[in-house]
């Protein structure tokens, strides 16, 4: 599903070049559920831009879905980002002049759907995602759970496989947060979609299947649930 190979993200500062990430290589296999920790600019963002096509690496390959990024056109690019990905962010970027059907259904307009599949698609979504009459709120009007369920939904609109989330439960107090960590596992479990979320919450970090540890812009653990030594290249040689 995605393959980080040697992946370098360089930023040309005035005091010179700052290495956000520095020659990684990740494995990632369609179904897994991924969380990526690491301190306060680690690099974690940066990997999961670079994965989502949202950004280049100044080094190294992504192939992501089966396409690798490096060889697509900005706008293949742009269409990878909003037919193959569903982005959730920790401010949930939701368009505040528009409703909550109109914010889900982004993408399907943007991808030319006919009215008619837009409205039955935004029915369906709003079904899972529990918002059932909200559909012609505006996002403001909405509790911070509910806006980040909103989020889950337009991320979902074109059936992606892969789900980057950063820091979703980040504004969320426990309880909200513990939803939207559930509704990633259900998604993950009953859909098989791959998800990938940054967060510095150990707590959140345990909804995932495999904790993938950023230190510097470094690969410093890669671990999976369950399983007994199978701790990356990079720190069984630390
Ligand atoms: N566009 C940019 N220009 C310069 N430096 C950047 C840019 N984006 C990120 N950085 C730097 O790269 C490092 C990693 O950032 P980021 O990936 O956002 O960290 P994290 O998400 O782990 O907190 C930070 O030191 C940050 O300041
Ligand atoms: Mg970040």
């Amino acid at each position: 599903m995605i393959f980080v190979q040697n992946v370098s993200k360089v930023f040309s500062l005035e005091s010179g070049d700052f290495f956000a990430l520095k020659n990684n290589n990740i494995h990632i296999r369609k179904g897994e559920f991924v969380a990526i920790m690491g301190p306060s600019g680690s690099g974690k963002s940066t990997l999961l831009q670079l994965i989502g096509g949202l950004d280049q690496p100044s080094s190294g390959k992504m192939i992501v879905d089966g396409i690798p990024l490096n060889d697509l056109t900005e706008k293949e690019r742009t269409l990878f980002r909003r037919t193959r990905v569903g982005f959730v962010f920790q401010n949930y970027q939701l368009l505040p002049m528009m409703t909550v059907a109109e914010n889900i259904a982004l993408s399907l307009s943007a991808n030319r759907a006919s009215k008619a599949e837009i409205k039955s698609r935004v029915q369906q979504l709003i079904k899972d995602v529990n918002l059932e009459g909200k559909e012609s709120q505006f996002p403001t009007k909405l509790s911070g759970g509910q806006q980040q369920r909103v989020a889950i939904a337009r991320a979902l609109a074109m059936k992606p496989q892969l789900i980057l989330a950063d820091e979703p439960t980040g504004n969320l107090d426990q309880k909200n947060g513990e939803d939207i960590l559930q509704l990633l596992s259900q998604l993950n479990k009953e859909e098989q979609i791959t998800v990938v979320m940054v967060t510095h919450d150990q707590q959140a970090a345990a909804a995932a299947d495999r904790i993938i540890v950023i230190r510097d812009g470094e690969i410093v653990n890669d671990r999976k649930k369950g399983v007994v030594g199978n701790e990356s290249m990079a720190s069984s040689m630390a």
